[in-house]
């Protein structure tokens, strides 16, 4: 995606631009629908139920889950909250990959506190901190372990965790996925996972608005409310329904961000996310092969035989990676995200803490050319930090 706006490398923050279609459905719903799901009987209520549970189904389509035990609210970060909370009781052992993001790690420290939990962190391997299946089952045996926290893919490395192959061999300790970067990027089969819920946000891989996020909840495992309020069903009642979603989704929904999402998922179940992904992982193989022959390039967290998502760290030797950043926006129009990424833990194992990393994040509409012009931009700034450092030697060299 070159155009006027620039290139756009930070798909690990937020995807733009959203999918095809995307837009167009949220305008006509907001111009055609824009009724208040399942409150009342009226024409447009009845239109915009009907568009939400048709999101809902194509969620649940591409994710391989049952649309019943799809739930739909306001991001990852909520529903991995309400999951937390609801699952975590007062002296619970909680096993953690050392790659979480705060989504995960601050509602924990959170609970730490509260209920005087022990969070055990698996160290994974000593270059990518991904664990594998035998480490976590090792520190899930141990009692009381109650959850498994792991994210499906790290935000700040791109590893992806064999999430399916941990939660076999950690069961029957139920295993929560943070599908946030993985979900749309690369094919997920919820009913193959073996984990008891996956949340992951709307607006990443998935292509979707902002202010979405779903979880997916495999059958046995209830979650009890974060939030409380109105549903529209069982309106006598001053409790929150038995039964889901209603129990899960309380107060009036954002219909015209899951319109939204639920077209950028009927995009990319025609697109088929195995094809996105193998686009994606040769970019982000094609970043990494030009930026490691950067002379002062360090990959962190990289593994070229790895599993991945078509994230990147990188730093450059002597430069700052949040002033690479704005200079790669400001003279070459290059967007990246730079600094710490949201996941302190994660930077620390991948010794990129405190300074943080270059962070390049490839979407289904970046090219060939998007990584090449990356390359040559960060090439520039190499090289010019070169020149400096040896005019500045130089110069102190003459003075002496
Ligand atoms: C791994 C991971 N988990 C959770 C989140 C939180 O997602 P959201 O901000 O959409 O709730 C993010 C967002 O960057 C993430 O990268």
């Amino acid at each position: 995606m070159t155009a006027l706006r620039g290139i756009y490398l930070d798909h690990g923050a937020t995807s733009f631009p959203k999918a095809p279609g995307v837009a167009d459905a949220v305008r006509r719903f907001l111009v055609e629908e824009a009724g208040n799901p399942g409150r009342g009987g009226h024409r447009l209520t009845v239109a915009a139920s009907r568009a939400i549970e048709q999101a809902r189904q194509l969620v649940a389509d591409l994710l391989g889950a049952d649309p019943e035990r799809t739930l739909l609210g306001p991001g990852a970060t909520f529903w991995i909250n309400t999951v937390l909370s609801s699952w975590l009781a007062p002296g619970d052992r909680v096993v953690v990959s050392a790659l979480e993001h705060n989504a995960v790690m601050r509602p924990l420290r959170r609970l730490e506190a509260r209920l005087g939990l022990e969070v055990a962190v698996a160290e994974g391997a000593p270059a990518t901190g991904v664990p594998a299946a035998e480490e976590v089952a090792r520190l899930a045996a141990v009692s009381p372990t109650r959850l498994v926290v792991l994210c499906h893919a790290s935000n700040v490395s791109g590893a992806v965790l064999p999430v399916a192959e941990i939660a076999a061999a950690v069961a029957p300790v139920p295993v929560l996925v943070d599908g946030a970067q993985t979900a749309g990027s690369l094919p997920i089969d919820f009913s193959g996972l073996a984990a008891a819920a996956f949340a992951c946000s709307g607006h990443k891989g998935l292509l979707g608005p902002a202010g979405v996020g779903v979880l997916l909840l495999a059958d046995g495992f209830e979650v009890e409310p974060l939030v409380c309020g109105g549903t529209g069903s069982r309106s006598e009642s001053e409790e929150m329904p038995e039964w889901l979603p209603d129990r899960l989704e309380a107060g009036t929904p954002n219909s015209p961000g899951i319109v939204g999402l639920g077209a950028a998922c009927a995009w990319l179940a025609e697109q088929l996310v195995a094809a996105i992904h193998d686009c994606e992982a040769g970019l982000v193989r094609r970043a990494a092969d030009g930026l490691a022959g950067i002379p002062g390039v360090r990959l962190h967290g990289w593994d070229p035989a790895a599993a991945r998502v078509g994230i990147l760290s990188f730093t450059v030797a002597g430069l700052d990676a949040g002033e690479l950043g704005d200079r790669l926006d400001r003279e070459r129009g290059i967007m990246v995200r730079a600094g710490l990424h949201c996941a302190p833990a994660a930077h620390r194992r991948l010794g990129t803490f405190p300074d943080g990393t270059v962070r390049v994040g490839i979407g289904p509409f970046n090219t060939d050319d998007d990584v090449d012009s990356l390359v040559d931009a960060v090439g520039e700034a190499a090289r010019a930090r070169g020149r400096n450092l040896k005019s500045g030697v130089s110069r102190g060299n003459q003075a002496t």
